[in-house]
């Protein structure tokens, strides 16, 4: 017998024995964000928020090293269910951390529904996710599509505007905005006379503008968000709309947006549950840690990213890093109370956030704070049933 070499086998299968134990004791994480395409800078702002607040923790959360795993989801509906299962099944990761587009979530959250996966939307706002589709195991760190949008309706009708008129692209995330803006409009008493669309992610919004002007709304109320709302914004106001209509929206059309916008976007009012400005300890701490790891600003996207790395910690923390404790772990993060920098929240029965919604007005690169719009607003959840 060879006993150099039977040695060498041995020490070879330890090594591996060795890592392979160490791997397993890795919290698998799998980012299903998009990395290409109009939302790609939101999906990276989410991915850096994670991991700022795990490097906070010393690059490890409920005393648990990381392995992460990522795919870009391209914001594509077509490829969610496939993209998934390529986290939840190949990957077999713990935790699934994602998404920004409202299709592409409702896919990813059958998915980890169906295969009893912890899911984590750090984005994405689709009413049914904490609506009909909510589950023990699905909880958000971002908001409904609802939310922002129904908050701006008595802020703009205590403006003095009768009329609106609404525009976004065509799919979940827009008409649950365009939803919730018309449900808090109209019962303060205004009226939505036209809603307009075009389909995702197009940005010909050329004759859409032409009809807004002959149509002559009090207002005009959008949902866009990343490269579509950079456009639009520019689009109003070349065509010089903004001097007699004015432009509110849920505060993603000038969330991250800013630099590009430049001139066009200023003085515009929106409402979110992120403002610039806020001047908390806990807001202004994270945001030098941000500007010092990544060298630029944070914005809505890189908070909610944070927060979820900061939800699990709660769970991890309960269940002292012990995730076979999947019950225990989910009901620890259900209950607890989320220190972000956009102020303290807590989750509803849903799993969805119970927040502040700001009213913000864009003043050079900020959307800066003016008030609050709605406090600790809670999405009503219709149609979930735990
Ligand atoms: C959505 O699809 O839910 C969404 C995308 C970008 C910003 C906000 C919401």
């Amino acid at each position: 017998m060879n006993h150099a070499l039977t040695r060498t086998a041995f020490a070879a299968a330890l090594m591996l024995a060795a890592g392979g134990a160490q791997a397993a004791d890795k919290l698998k994480v799998g980012f299903m964000l998009p990395y290409s395409g109009t939302y790609a800078a939101l999906g990276n702002a989410i991915e850096n928020g994670f991991k700022l607040y795990v490097a906070e923790q010393g690059g490890k959360l409920g005393g648990r090293d990381i392995e992460y795993f990522k795919v870009d989801d391209e914001s594509n509906p077509a490829k969610a269910a496939e993209n998934a299962n390529r986290l939840i099944k190949r990957d077999q990761v713990d935790v699934l951390i994602g998404t920004v587009h409202s299709g592409v979530a409702m896919a990813l959250a059958k998915a980890a529904k169906d295969a009893d996966t912890t899911l984590i939307v750090t984005n994405a706002g689709a009413n049914a996710i904490t609506g009909p589709l909510c589950s023990p195991g699905i909880f958000r760190t971002s908001f409904t599509n609802w939310q922002p949008a129904y908050a701006m309706g008595p802020v703009a009708y205590g403006k003095g505007h009768k009329t609106a008129v609404t525009i976004t692209w065509k799919y979940a995330a827009g008409d649950e905005a365009i939803g919730g803006f018309k449900e808090g409009f109209e019962k303060a008493g205004g009226k939505v006379v036209k809603e307009l669309s075009l389909p995702f992610p197009n940005v010909e919004f050329q004759p859409l503008l032409t009809e807004i002007a002959a149509l002559k709304p009090d207002m005009v109320f959008t949902f866009f968000a990343g490269g579509g709302a950079v456009k639009f914004v520019q689009d109003y106001h070349a065509a010089g709309l903004d001097k007699t209509i004015p432009l509110y929206g849920s505060g993603f059309l000038t969330d991250g947006t800013l630099q590009a916008q430049g001139e066009s976007a200023q003085g515009l009012l929106t409402t979110l549950h992120y403002a610039d400005g806020l001047n908390t300890p806990r807001d202004n701490a994270f945001r030098a840690d941000y500007a010092k790891a990544y060298k630029a600003q944070p914005d809505v996207y890189a908070v909610q990213g944070y927060d979820a790395a900061q939800l699990m910690q709660s769970g991890l923390a309960a269940v002292k890093g012990d995730f076979g404790k999947k019950d225990d772990f989910r009901k620890a993060m259900r209950g607890a109370t989320v220190d972000s920098p956009r102020g303290p929240f807590t989750l509803s029965a849903a799993g969805n956030p119970v927040q502040d919604i700001y009213l913000r007005r864009v003043d050079g690169l900020e959307n800066k704070v003016v008030d609050i719009a709605v406090k600790k607003l809670a999405d009503p959840a219709r149609g979930c049933k735990l």
